[in-house]
């Protein structure tokens, strides 16, 4: 590492100086568990099956994230990269046994950095229980080499059965779409409450205000954990309409002091927009995405909204899918410079921009957007 290590970030925008971008290597179409829906019959992948993922798409995501990574540099940005482990490996803990693993490219699940602090989020799927490995020789040296750095994990989780309701996928995928709303909007999802469970990438961050979206991936203990963890934040829960809520950053995505982006098609809770009217915030509705569910590519697991899982470089610049140019227009005329990246080959390894990297480093210190 080049430049001095300092872990220091409290929001999305403020001026990047350190990320880790993830990897492709070894990425698994997991194995079954509780948590996880995959039926891809066309592309090889009936339901109950698994595999890596084929080398052609691994190449070419990684020439994707690797152009990324090279992009940022460029720009003064260090970058760390995480070390992937052997996906295809079986795993267990005393309580249960999993055939594979998943992959290290989306390390915003994982890691959560508010201000000088790295948190490991509890996970909740079995396949990605040991993701964290991936990234331990990232964090060991940060905290050597920073000695404000602090580092903390959330509990880790038992995943017994007892997390998760048995056979929700059959129930759920046969309800209608408002039925599925009112279970989102319960939080009446695949995990129970036996346990706090949450992903890194369910929280956004927004100075004093954290939002910590309730989802396939964090219940209310996951969020109460968080809020008793941060206890100098104001910790709000929130939903959006959105049947299948999986990580907040292709939903509600802030881009500066003032300004939100949100996609219209899920609704926010009104008490939420209420709280970003009443402090003069802007909710921008993102354009619509390029792409139909139809041309995303094969084994992708997100929905076309993840054209605005953008990374911010700093409150006027944002790094925005290369294809996505209603989105690209849409912000260049809000002031945005708008840096183009190639990256829907990255998608089917769980991600866009966003999703790909995890803050370490940017200026800034903590503030009170809501005052
Ligand atoms: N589930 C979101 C969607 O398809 C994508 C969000 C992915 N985010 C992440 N941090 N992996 O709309």
């Amino acid at each position: 590492m080049n430049n001095p290590v300092r872990v220091n970030s409290w929001n999305s925008w403020d001026p990047l100086r350190r990320i880790i971008v993830g990897r492709a290597a070894g990425t698994m179409v997991q194995a079954p568990e509780p948590a996880v829906f995959r039926d891809w019959p066309q592309d090889g992948f009936p339901r109950g099956t698994y595999g890596p993922l084929p080398d052609d798409m691994v190449a070419a995501a990684e020439e994707q994230l690797d152009g990324f990574a090279a992009l940022l540099r460029g720009r003064g940005i260090a970058v760390d990269r995480p070390e992937p482990l052997d996906f295809s490996r079986r795993t267990e803990t005393p309580e249960w046994t999993q055939d594979t693993m998943f992959g290290c490219m989306p390390p915003r699940d994982v890691l959560l950095t508010v201000g000088s602090e790295i948190l490991e989020s509890t996970m909740s799927y079995r396949s990605r229980w040991f993701e964290y490995l991936c990234y331990r020789p990232l964090l060991e040296s940060y905290f050597h080499a920073d000695e404000a750095m602090r580092w903390e994990a959330a509990p880790k989780p038992r995943l017994t059965d007892a997390s998760f309701h048995a056979g929700f996928w059959d129930e759920f995928e046969a309800l209608g779409f408002d039925e599925q709303i009112q279970r989102v909007r319960a939080n009446d999802l695949c995990l129970t409450e036996a346990e706090p469970l949450f992903d890194a990438a369910d929280v956004c961050r927004m100075g004093k205000d954290l939002f910590v979206q309730l989802s396939l991936v964090t219940n209310r203990g996951g969020y109460r954990w968080i809020r008793q963890h941060f206890p100098e934040h104001r910790v709000h829960a929130v939903t959006f309409d959105n049947t299948h809520p999986l990580h907040i950053d292709a939903t509600w995505v802030p881009l500066r002091p003032g300004l939100v982006l949100h996609c219209g098609e899920r609704a926010a809770d009104p008490e939420m927009l209420g709280y970003f009217k009443t402090n003069d915030w802007e909710v921008l509705e993102a354009a619509a995405p390029r792409r139909t569910r139809d041309d995303l590519p094969k084994l992708c697991f997100c929905s076309p909204w993840l054209a605005m899982n953008i990374l911010s470089l700093d409150p006027n610049t944002v790094c925005v899918e290369e294809s996505e140019r209603d989105l690209a227009e849409q912000l260049s005329g809000r002031g945005f410079e708008v840096v183009p990246v190639p990256f829907w080959n990255v998608a089917p390894f769980g991600g866009g921009l966003h999703c790909a990297t995890v803050d370490i480093e940017r200026d800034g210190e903590l503030q009170d957007y809501f005052p």
